[in-house]
């Protein structure tokens, strides 16, 4: 039976409940991270923790843990659940008050759950790479925020589904911002291109460590929005995120990206990608 840390407790699946007045579940009013967990040990935990903190901060929710303390809670977590390999989804709500839009006049404890999935690495697409689709970008303007409220990245996700694509590359107008559920990178002559952060992207930890991968093997990195045409005439194309790693597009919308095949510079930022990665089971 798995294993839910609900607030500061670790408990059974059976015991949490969830209140139907949770301004979560009526309003998406939250946020939320995915963190993953390689061999035992989470990945990039203090920068997932850190933006956690971040987005609760940009909507004045309170999370009434210190940062250390949600560290060793997910590590117990982990330990307890005996997961090696999967992801552990957490998501703080504002919590349970009486449905109005404004935050709860009286002081409400927020609500946090946490859980783990095992899951393997999707090892056949990030060799073979992704099909992917344009979508226009129909999200609200604090795309910064992990906020619970998906509807436009859902709705965009289905849309690359029903195309049989595996990721929608979101556009406002011409210019690419980012996937439904993923960072979107294109190399062309040698040069790294991706969207700046700002409020029209989520600042992806995995884009961090990519971009840290591009220094590493000497690919320069311009943080710079291209458009839809360039897209197209891309060598390469990469989408990016905590589960889906660094990951090949070798089309979008039926069109072939460079060869059609992963590229070179995919190949090499994998290869620095994966020496990231934990290995052995640690704390
Ligand atoms: C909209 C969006 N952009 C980017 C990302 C990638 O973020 P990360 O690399 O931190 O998983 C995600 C991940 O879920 C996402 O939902």
């Amino acid at each position: 039976m798995a294993k839910i840390l609900w607030n500061d407790q670790i408990v059974s699946e059976e015991e949490v409940k969830i209140g139907y007045e949770d301004r979560g579940y009526q309003f998406g009013d939250g946020i939320y991270e995915v963190i993953k967990i390689y061999n035992g040990d989470v990945f990039t935990a203090t920068e997932h923790i850190d933006r956690l903190y971040a987005s609760a901060d940009k909507i004045q929710l309170v999370i009434p843990y210190t940062k250390d303390v949600l560290h060793k809670m997910l590590h117990e977590l982990i330990e307890t659940n005996e997961v090696q390999n999967g992801h552990i989804y957490l998501q703080v709500t504002r919590g349970i008050s009486p449905r109005q839009h404004n935050f709860p006049t009286t002081a409400v404890d927020s609500v946090l759950t946490a859980y783990i999935k095992e899951t393997s690495r999707p090892l056949a697409q990030l060799e073979n790479g992704v099909k992917a689709c344009f979508v226009e970008d129909i999200r609200w303007l604090r795309c910064d925020i992990k906020s619970l409220n998906l509807l436009g990245n859902v709705l965009a996700k289905q849309e690359a589904i029903s195309k049989d694509c595996y990721e929608a590359i979101q556009h406002r107008g011409e210019v690419i911002t980012e996937g439904s559920s993923s960072n979107i990178y294109g190399i062309k002559d040698g040069v790294l291109y991706t969207h700046p952060v700002s409020n029209l992207i989520l600042n992806g930890i995995t884009r961090k460590v990519i971009l840290d991968c591009c220094e590493e093997i000497g690919l320069p990195v311009v943080e710079e929005a291209f458009t839809k045409a360039q897209a197209l005439e891309m060598d390469e194309i990469i989408m990016s995120s905590t589960n889906a790693e660094v990951m090949p597009i070798v089309s979008v919308d039926e069109k072939p990206i460079g060869n059609g095949i992963r590229g070179e510079w995919t190949q090499k930022i994998q290869q620095a990608f994966e020496l990231k990665i934990p290995s052995s089971i640690g704390v």
